[in-house]
């Protein structure tokens, strides 16, 4: 059994922003139930104290000369042992964990998630009395990147492992940040946290965490290329022997369309028929004609360039021309948003935006759909194309990263194999787009082809349990 701190910015369902929390808030679930010792470490945001009962005051210590206490608590549903840094000159305010309430990076970040680091470096020490210490220490995203670089000083200390969710958010910051949080200066070197003369949080964890992993395969090769990597592509190519994709699993417990509270009806893929209930209660919650023959395409997500909005805006004057529905759930940029409600308030028929964030309806929605858009730029995993595959609701996608390895287009040769479980954009354009949903519009009207599609995306094994092995060997590698 290996004692693992699983280090996050973000675990569901105690705090959420993306698919980073999904991920933490489950994976080490599954670990646990590997026969590994998990412990999460998360901040104490408000939303998070909000979300807990029990909890107990552990240890308290000082960063920066801003107090610290550890309160420790469970994930909710689950045995895991949840440790809260609450520091409340970095955590307690109000808005996200990254962001104010209008969407502005906080200007501290760099200051938040340092005190965040130090403590996790403590706690990999046993530094805070808290009486376990940690075989292998497990950190996500830039957030957590000064950690494998403040243990790497260290002449004893845990294994570390750097998982990349996203290359594209690194924690940059001005060099003056680098001396105004004391850090030691023997890592302030290109091979270190220097970037250009900037200090980099991800650098920390590609540079000096013992194995780095990504959440996909096909993510994991694309990093390696300058179209993907955004500067630390030779960094990574330096480190390849490190470096391994694994696949994101998805919650069972919380999608699942057979046991889902959310939906109106729930169903699986032998009483598929019941899933258009939750099309025509949908379509008459948000005012839509009401007819379950009429295709109903999804999308729930961040409204941000990574998720192919431009090609989506392009193809919107042609597309909103076929009989279909389309219902995005979203918030992020503002251009976005506001374009977006434009288009909605033209073609009331055929588009319904909701700004915002709301989980119910994200699991109505997927239920609900026939088809799901995720036209990525780049996609380090996806956890919506995954889904959506659960709940048959068969995802239009680009050929990139996690989408690339889940994906496999319905064209006729993978149809007649039983492998097709969606559609595959030729590339990431306006055109291609619309040739993929015409494609499956023109499938749609074949019912025993649609239901054979259904049934195979139903079928595919997304659970944690492969990718939780693949982890617990990985930090068995680490280890030795
Ligand atoms: P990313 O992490 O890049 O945003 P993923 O597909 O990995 O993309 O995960 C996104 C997660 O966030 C999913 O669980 C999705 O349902 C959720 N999500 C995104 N936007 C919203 C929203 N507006 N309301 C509810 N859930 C959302
Ligand atoms: C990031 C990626 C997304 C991935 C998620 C969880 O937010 O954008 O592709 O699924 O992390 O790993």
């Amino acid at each position: 059994m290996n004692k693992v701190l699983y280090i996050s910015s973000e675990a569901y369902p105690l705090i959420k922003t993306g698919g980073l929390a999904d991920v933490a808030g489950s994976l080490p679930i599954a670990l646990q139930k590997n026969a590994q010792d998990v412990r999460l470490l998360l901040p104490a945001y408000p939303e998070v104290l909000r979300n807990i009962n029990k909890s107990k005051i552990r240890t308290v210590s000082s960063y920066y000369s801003q107090p610290v206490n550890i309160i420790e608590t469970r994930l909710p549903g689950s045995k895991v042992i949840v440790w809260l840094v609450d520091c409340p000159a970095a955590f307690n305010r109000p808005g996200g964990p990254y962001t104010d309430g209008h969407g502005q990076i906080w200007d501290d970040n760099a200051f938040r998630f340092a005190i965040f680091c130090h403590a996790a470096v403590d706690i990999a020490l046993n530094k805070l009395q808290l009486d376990w210490q940690p075989d292998v220490v497990h950190c996500n995203d830039w957030q957590t990147g000064l950690v494998p670089a403040l243990l790497h000083l260290q002449p004893q200390r845990p294994a570390t492992i750097f998982t990349i969710h996203n290359m594209a958010y690194q924690g940059i910051f001005d060099q003056q940040t680098f001396f105004d949080l004391h850090l030691p200066v023997e890592l302030w070197h290109m091979d270190g946290l220097e970037f250009h003369n900037q200090l980099s949080f991800i650098k920390g964890g590609l540079a000096y965490a013992d194995k780095i992993t990504t959440v996909s395969p096909h993510y994991a090769t694309e990093i390696l290329s300058p179209e993907f990597g955004y500067g630390l592509d030779g960094l990574l190519r330096s480190r390849i022997k490190n470096l391994s994709g694994i696949i994101n699993g998805i919650d069972d417990k919380h999608w699942n369309p057979g046991t889902d509270e959310h939906l109106k009806q729930k169903y699986n893929r032998r009483s598929l028929d019941k899933k258009l209930l939750n099309k025509t209660d949908l379509q008459q919650e948000l005012t839509l004609a009401v007819d379950a023959s009429i295709p109903m395409i999804g999308m729930v997500s961040r409204l941000v360039e990574q998720k192919g909005l431009d090609i989506i805006l392009l193809a919107l004057s042609s597309l909103l021309t076929h009989p279909i529905q389309l219902v995005i759930l979203g918030t992020g940029e503002t251009h976005y948003e506001l374009q977006l409600a434009e288009w909605a308030q033209n073609y009331p028929d055929h588009l319904k935006i909701i700004i915002g964030y709301n989980e119910s309806l994200a699991h109505r929605i997927e239920a609900a759909s026939d088809m799901y858009l995720m036209p990525s730029t780049f996609e380090p995993c996806g956890l919506n194309q995954l889904y959506s595959l659960r709940y048959g609701n068969l995802p239009i996608v680009t050929h990139v990263g996690g989408l690339a390895d889940t994906v496999t287009d319905a064209n006729q040769e993978n149809i007649a194999n039983g492998t097709a479980n969606g559609f595959v954009l030729e590339e990431q354009s306006a055109a291609a787009l619309l040739a993929s949903i015409e494609q499956a519009l023109v499938l749609y009207q074949q019912p025993k082809i649609w239901r054979q599609l259904q049934i195979n995306a139903m079928s595919g094994d997304f659970s944690w349990q492969t990718s939780a092995e693949r982890y617990i060997e990985l930090y068995q590698q680490a280890l030795e």
